[in-house]
């Protein structure tokens, strides 16, 4: 018997729907029993948002801050697993608040440590630099990091922009005005996430995931768009001054910090609609001398290595 372990956060829940599809070999299998916990906030975040609890929630994402969690169950805490499989999503290109508060818990050094994990992520389209922070808190952790998965909405950046704020204000997964495509992963993407738990129950079996990662690769699991990858870094770095300025100023709910979320709210949305464009010129531009070290950047953030920060 194989006893996998799925934690994971949702709040529209897309990241369920993309776990059981995945998970079902697993499921349907009577050599593997799973367990799940679904990580809850002691306060949780709203579903829908309104616009301030959105940006509310910026520097605490960004700069890592835990929230209070619920307890996980004693039955879980005092049980050994073979494989454990760990669900997120992004938020401000870092893991969602509620995720990187369990990586941060003594709970998850205790299931985490020396044991395999897959990740397995739902999110707009910009997901590497967040990866990049979940590997290294897996790593200080100590735990085996064999493989993942990644599910985005594939429509152009700017499309996305629009039906993800319709998706997340108003709490409808629908087309926005009855004219843009349909916000987050397409049904089809979810249902064809299917796919991947094969290779993960043949690899749970045989206790080996050395080749795992490029198995789930060769599927296609794992896309990477050098363009977003450029632009995810650039806004971390502009992120970092956003979020500690924010962070000075008043803690989640003050009044102190309204009128500078206000003010990120307006850079943010002129950084969407005037410097992203701005940057994929130069990006196009400019990349062509270097596409070598970015076929060999794409293919470290398609791995489940991790080079740690000089
Ligand atoms: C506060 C907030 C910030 C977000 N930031 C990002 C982001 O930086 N990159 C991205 O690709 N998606 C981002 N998203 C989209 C989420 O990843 C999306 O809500 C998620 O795919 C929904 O899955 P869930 O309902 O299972 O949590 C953000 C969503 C929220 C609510």
């Amino acid at each position: 018997m194989k006893r996998v372990l799925v934690v994971y956060y949702t709040q529209t829940g897309q990241q369920k729907e993309i776990l059981d599809q995945i998970l079902f070999p697993l499921e349907a299998d009577p050599q593997v029993e799973l367990t799940y916990h679904r990580i809850q906030p002691v306060s949780n975040y709203p579903f829908p948002w309104d616009g301030h609890s959105f940006f509310d929630a910026f520097p605490e994402s960004f700069l890592q801050i835990p929230c209070p969690l619920q307890p996980i169950d004693d039955q879980i805490l005092h049980t050994n697993y073979d494989l454990v499989i760990l669900g997120y999503q992004v938020w401000y290109l870092s893991p969602s608040i509620p995720f990187n508060s369990f990586l941060n818990t003594k709970e998850a050094k205790r299931l985490l440590n020396d044991t395999p994990v897959i990740t397995v992520i739902n999110c707009r389209n910009m997901w590497v630099m967040a990866q990049e922070k979940v590997k290294s808190l897996l790593h200080g952790i100590g735990a085996n990091h064999v493989g993942n998965v990644v599910l985005v909405d594939r429509h152009l950046n700017h499309v996305s922009v629009i039906t993800i704020v319709h998706w997340m204000m108003t709490g409808r997964k629908d087309s926005y005005l009855g004219l843009f495509p349909k916000p987050g992963v397409s049904e089809k993407d979810i249902s064809e996430s299917r796919r991947f738990g094969e290779p993960i129950a043949t690899h749970l079996k045989n206790n080996d995931y050395s080749t795992l990662q490029t198995s789930l690769v060769g599927l296609g699991a794992v896309l990477v768009k050098p363009l977003l990858v450029f632009t995810d870094k650039r806004a971390n770095t502009l992120f970092a001054k956003w979020s500690q300025l924010i962070r000075s100023k008043g803690l989640p709910g003050e009044a102190a910090r309204r009128p500078w979320l206000k003010a990120f709210n307006y850079y943010l949305l002129f950084a969407i609609w005037v410097l992203a464009p701005v940057v994929s010129l130069l990006f196009l531009i400019l990349h062509l001398p270097f596409l070598s070290l970015i076929r060999k950047e794409k293919r470290y953030y398609q791995s489940v290595n991790f080079k740690t920060p000089r």
